[in-house]
């Protein structure tokens, strides 16, 4: 570790609430997102492992932290890891710090046997460096299906205690929703970015204990984000069920569990999925990583 005048490094302190907090900070100043909304959720995922610099007054420089997010990927399950909060204070930018505190999360990575690293990105040619690369994602499109079974749904709220629980019991017991690409299980990251969506929609199908994350789009398109439970319905049941109607759908997952087929539509622009691990890992198909487990 290349030493820096007057910061100390430090890793895997989420133990201490005083650094947790002072990420929190870091976090807030670069990104504008207040991360500590996950401790009303439950609290974060307890696998975070930070790598940072702080400074003598505890407020942390630089940071970026990797988590265990297992994921199916061809219809195999991997054991991956995500990287996340990647931030440094901008005074303090353009010293290597990113690099320094990168390398020790990829070491650790490594010698904890990750097969795969995955990262979200806007700036991919700062991780091409480290081994990644970024993957094609898709949308899936279609008219909509007619038919379907309409079965009883209850919508869930974010603000109520006992539906947060009851997420938190169907997304650590989902099905993966798709074989294609998909965490088995992201609990944390799927509460944080539901409390972070003002239009977003949680309707749990109370027959197979399913909940459909879904948003109706400016011109009147289905948009499904996630489906998280043990089982995932068909997509014809899925709107029967809610008893909606749309022009047009758009899945923002790969469909393979639906019962149902879209047209895969290229992403353009965005942020970037980057992947670091074998070649014969990369999927096969079109997929997208589901919009809630966005990290
Ligand atoms: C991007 C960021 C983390 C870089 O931190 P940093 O400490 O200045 O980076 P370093 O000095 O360690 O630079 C490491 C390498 O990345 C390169 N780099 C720095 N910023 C870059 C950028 N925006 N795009 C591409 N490469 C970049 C550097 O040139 C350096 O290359 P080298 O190893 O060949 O010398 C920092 O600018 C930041 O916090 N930005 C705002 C938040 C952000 O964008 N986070 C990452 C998004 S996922």
């Amino acid at each position: 570790m290349t030493g820096h005048p007057a910061l100390v490094f430090r890793a895997n302190y989420f133990g201490d609430p005083a650094a947790s907090l002072a990420l929190a900070a870091l976090l807030d100043d670069t990104f504008g997102i207040d991360v500590t909304i996950l401790d009303r959720l439950g609290g974060p995922d307890p696998t975070g492992v930070p790598f940072a610099w702080f400074d003598a007054s505890g407020t942390c420089i630089a940071n970026i932290s990797a988590f265990s997010m297992p994921l199916v990927i061809n219809g195999n399950f991997t054991r991956a890891a995500g990287l996340q909060s990647g931030a440094v204070r901008p005074d303090f930018r353009g010293r290597g710090l990113f690099r320094s505190v990168m390398e020790a999360a990829l070491d650790y990575c490594d010698s904890e046997g990750f097969e795969a690293v995955a990262l979200l990105t806007d700036k991919p040619t700062l991780y091409e460096r480290y081994g990644f690369r970024a993957l094609a994602q898709h949308r899936f499109a279609s008219p909509a299906p007619k038919g379907g079974r309409a079965g009883a749904t209850r919508q869930l709220d974010m603000a109520n205690d006992a539906d947060v629980t009851l997420l938190r019991r169907l997304l650590s017991g989902r099905r993966p929703v798709s074989d294609r690409f998909a965490p088995l299980r992201q609990v944390e990251m799927f509460l944080f970015n539901a409390a972070l969506m003002p239009d977003l929609r949680l309707d749990l199908m109370e027959e197979d204990g399913s909940v459909i994350a879904w948003q109706q789009g400016e011109d009147g398109t289905f948009e499904l984000f996630d489906v998280a439970g043990a089982q995932i319905p068909a997509l014809t049941d899925i709107l029967a069920s809610l008893r909606i109607t749309p022009s047009k759908i758009r899945v923002h997952f790969a469909p393979d569990h639906l019962d149902w087929t879209g047209e895969a539509i290229a992403d353009e622009g965005g942020m970037a999925l980057m992947l670091r691990g074998a070649e014969g890992l990369l999927p096969q198909k079109p997929f997208a990583l589901p919009p809630m487990a966005e990290f």
